[in-house]
């Protein structure tokens, strides 16, 4: 067989599986998930009467705009591992016009992964992409938490509220929300929730997870940007209402950094103005995007001034305005 031109053996192997598996491969291997059965029933007839080949199947796959999605999420998960790899974070994504965020949010999230045991956050409805990209990153254990359930395949899955979690404190060195923080305490029927809303939801979540991070751990972000308002399923805030609720729930900011959609697509805003910024209205989902990298502020609250005078405060009570004189 040695002797035989690997292009004919290229041949015989694309031949061998029958019909059935061949379209069932095609669209695993394009487009990620198994044919619809309507999908599948054409493509097996038009085979069986001659009106369609295999390449002519996989060209139609590789053609239909599902595949862009596919292509633009696989894309930035090659950036994501590349970054990891170098040991770089990257800033100044882009992603093409009319998308969502999370061609920006999923590399700024998996190329800072840390390794250790890692909690992702409302994992339940998130891209399989992305799922797909953090068991492949492999940090070590990685731990979903969600109202709703799902089964990931490298993860262990928790049904359990954010603002109360069934974890030990200081069990994670990293944690992830991506575009879930804005959900807590809203109405999340969307996401089979029946949970009353609950305006301090958030409040309540970020000290939740702040109890189970450990100190040296890191806390990622990302959140819709642009003018403050109440949108039902998800509250949007500007860069200080988001930075604030994170700040007084006791995080240091690490680093930040401001997309926004424009007609050339997905960009970098370092002089974010939130004005008329409004959901929905640029793309499919969010018109901007906070990114965060946050840090719990224990050790830099103490050693500051203000750390010091509210630690002597906290511990002393009475005698520490007797001493200050208030
Ligand atoms: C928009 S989805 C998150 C998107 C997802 N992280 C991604 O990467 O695409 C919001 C998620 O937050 C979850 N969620 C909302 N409130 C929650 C809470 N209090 N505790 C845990 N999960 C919550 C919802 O069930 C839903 O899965």
């Amino acid at each position: 067989m040695s002797d035989v031109d690997p292009r004919l053996r290229a041949h015989f192997r694309i031949g061998e599986p029958s019909d059935e598996r061949f379209v069932e491969a095609a669209f695993e291997l394009v487009l990620r998930r198994p044919p619809d059965p309507d999908a599948r029933e054409i493509a097996l007839s038009r085979f069986a009467d001659g009106t369609l080949s295999r390449a002519a199947l996989l060209h139609d796959l590789v053609t239909a705009p599902e595949f862009d999605r596919v292509r633009q999420l696989d894309d930035v998960i090659a950036l994501a591992r590349g970054a990891r790899k170098r040991g770089e974070r990257p800033r100044h994504l882009q992603a093409p016009p009319g998308t969502d965020e999370r061609l920006v949010e999923v590399p700024w999230v998996l190329s800072r992964l840390r390794s250790g045991r890692v909690l992702e956050v409302g994992y339940a409805f998130a891209e399989p992409a992305y799922l797909a990209g953090l068991v492949e990153a492999a940090p070590g254990e990685l731990v979903g938490v969600d109202l709703a359930v799902a089964e990931v395949p490298g993860f262990e899955t928790v049904a359990a509220d954010a603002r109360e979690l069934p974890f030990p404190d200081r069990s994670f060195d990293q944690i992830l929300l991506v575009s879930t923080l804005e959900h807590i305490g809203a109405d999340n029927e969307l996401y089979g929730s029946q949970a009353a809303p609950d305006a301090n939801g958030r409040e309540a979540a970020l000290g939740e997870l702040r109890r189970v991070l450990r100190p040296d751990g890191s806390l990622l972000v990302t959140v819709p940007l642009g003018e403050p308002g109440d949108h039902g399923s998800f509250r949007q805030d500007d860069i200080s209402g988001w930075t604030q609720l994170l700040t007084r729930a006791g995080y240091f900011v690490e680093e930040q950094e401001a997309y926004e959609l424009g007609d050339e697509g997905w960009r970098s805003a370092p002089t974010f103005e939130a004005r008329g910024v409004m959901y929905g209205t640029r793309g499919p989902a969010a018109s901007a995007v906070l990114c965060l990298e946050l840090s719990p502020r224990r050790l830099r609250r103490l050693v500051s001034p203000d750390g010091v005078r509210r630690t002597a405060r906290r511990r002393l009570g009475p005698r520490y305005r007797r001493l200050r004189g208030v």
